[in-house]
């Protein structure tokens, strides 16, 4: 509807020129078709195919193959001012005959007021013309718009199938959100895709719908989008870290966040390796069921001056259009190395990434890793920068446990078979990444000896390793030291 009101107020404006760049000539056309339907001048359309035809009369005045500036020039012979959509045209507009009738037009607009509105990709205001032109860019769909286009897609497919779409209510308010900031064609493909394939409008529509849009969106390749999310369920351990989560979840993903509760920016996820920063990262997404775009800092440097910021400006714009949504920076202090130099690209990174995170509206939330701290830029810790800094320690007896049982069972074993408590006691000081491992060995181990696994191949693989907890006890206790205080415990 605001793109119809914009038109209409341009028309009452006495503009005679109206250039929308855009590829989006369906919407154009319907917002056309709209205008022609309020407006009490004759509205007539053009394109190189059909020719020219008043809005709503079967016959066209000029035949299909005309060239522009043969219709331009009829339109300058006609003395009824009307509202013209003009297709094809905007392509040639540096071509002199085709430029000269439309200052033609335009000077003559005090005695017949014509407006011409012409679309196309790349469209442009000429040179020379733009006091009489105004150029336009068509409104994203609102939200209510969203709703409107998915019911229609949806009528229109049981209208051809004879059934009803079965709607999965909360997916489709997740698959709307996604739609968000796509155009008005862009959206309504994605959902004719996700409706025609099955009839049905689920979870399992969501990734496709996700991928589509970033791949719409996609520039350099610094923002890659992570398929792989994990379940909360699938983290052992870090309750208090899912607790803050869940508790921030409505407010994160509902259009109308509740009065007062503004949505939460980001956390960053310091500890010790192995421990499941990454896979915890991966879990927010999957559990408030929005993308994972991750950042690569390796992607964005670039050896060209600028460049390396203005890469990260574009993902940081990717994003945006993606929100709600989960943006990744794995290894956070890696890409932020600075050297102790003052001006190298680092440092300039570091201050746009500051910048944003302080500046952005979006519905971005940040979720950085980091274990190195000596490489980690005190600006990035300081308060209100994150709304939490978690410390992820070595998981605990009970985690340990948890762990056990959730590998076992992505692996196909029953977790039953094996005693997990007593796992974990032959465990303690092992990462959750460690856990795995030796699980794996063992069941390698198990299966050399054409053995069911059991728990005693679990506990000789953890008896014959050394975890890094002892290999590097005094890098982790220096870990430790330094996150008491400044940091939260995740679990
Ligand atoms: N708490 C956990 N619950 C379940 N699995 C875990 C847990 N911690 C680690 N793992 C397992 O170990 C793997 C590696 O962990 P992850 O990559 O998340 O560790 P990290 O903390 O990011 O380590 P690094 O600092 O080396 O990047 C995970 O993919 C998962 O399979
Ligand atoms: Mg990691």
């Amino acid at each position: 509807m605001h793109d119809v009101h914009e038109l209409e107020r341009l028309i009452r404006a006495g503009t005679p020129l109206v250039v929308i760049d855009t590829v989006d000539i369906a919407r154009c056309e319907e917002v056309f078709a709209q205008l022609a339907r309020k407006s009490d001048r004759p509205a007539w359309r053009y394109s190189l195919a059909s020719g020219l035809a008043r809005v709503g009369m079967p016959t066209s005045v000029l035949g299909p193959g005309r060239a522009p500036h043969e219709v331009l020039a009829h339109i300058l012979s006609i003395k009824v001012a009307g509202v013209w959509l003009l297709l094809d045209v905007a392509r040639q507009i540096e071509e002199p005959m085709v430029k000269s009738v439309l200052r033609e037009i335009g000077l003559r607009h005090r005695e017949t007021p014509h407006t011409l509105i012409l679309v196309g990709p790349g469209a442009r205001v000429p040179d020379g013309l733009r006091t009489m032109a105004a150029r336009l860019e068509l409104a994203l769909p609102t939200h209510a718009e969203l709703v409107e286009l998915i019911a229609a897609e949806a009528n229109a497919w049981s209208r051809e199938s004879g059934r009803p779409v079965r709607r999965d209510e909360d997916a489709v308010a997740a698959i709307q959100r996604q739609l968000a900031g796509l155009t008005h064609g862009d959206a309504r493909r994605l959902i004719r895709v996700a409706i025609r394939d099955d009839g049905v409008l689920d979870e399992r529509d969501l990734p496709a719908v996700i991928a589509a849009k970033h791949r719409l969106l996609d520039g350099d390749g610094a923002l890659t989008l992570e398929l792989d999310v994990a379940r909360l369920d699938d983290v052992a351990g870090l309750d208090r870290l899912k607790r803050w989560l869940a508790e921030r979840a409505a407010s994160f993903t509902s259009a109308r966040p509740p009065p007062g509760l503004d949505p939460p920016k980001g956390v960053l996820l310091l500890g010790v390796q192995g421990a499941g920063k990454s896979l915890a990262a991966r879990a927010v997404a999957g559990a408030w069921r929005v993308p994972l775009l991750r950042l690569d800092f390796a992607a964005l440097y670039d050896k060209y001056v600028g460049e390396t910021e203005r890469k990260l400006r574009d993902a940081l714009k990717t994003a945006a259009v993606m929100a709600p949504c989960v943006l990744w920076i794995d290894e956070i202090e890696k890409g932020l190395a600075t050297g102790g130099e003052d001006s190298g690209p680092g440092k300039r990174v570091l201050g746009s990434l500051l910048t944003w995170m302080a500046e952005r509206r979006e519905r971005v939330f940040l979720v950085a890793t980091a274990n190195d701290i000596q490489a980690l830029p005190p600006e990035l810790m300081r308060k209100g920068r994150f709304d939490e800094i978690f410390f992820v320690d070595l998981p605990g007896p009970a985690a340990r446990a948890a762990i056990v049982r959730i590998h076992a069972g992505k692996r196909g074993l029953d977790p039953a078979t094996l005693d997990a408590a007593a796992i974990a006691t032959a465990t303690d000081g092992f990462s959750g990444a460690e856990i795995e491992q030796a699980l794996i060995a063992a069941l390698y181990a198990a299966h050399a000896r054409g053995e069911a696994l059991a728990t005693r191949h679990v506990i000789a693989a953890a008896e014959s390793t050394r975890p890094l907890s002892v290999v590097m006890a005094e890098r982790i206790d220096a870990l430790r030291a330094w996150a008491a205080g400044r940091t939260v415990p995740a679990d």
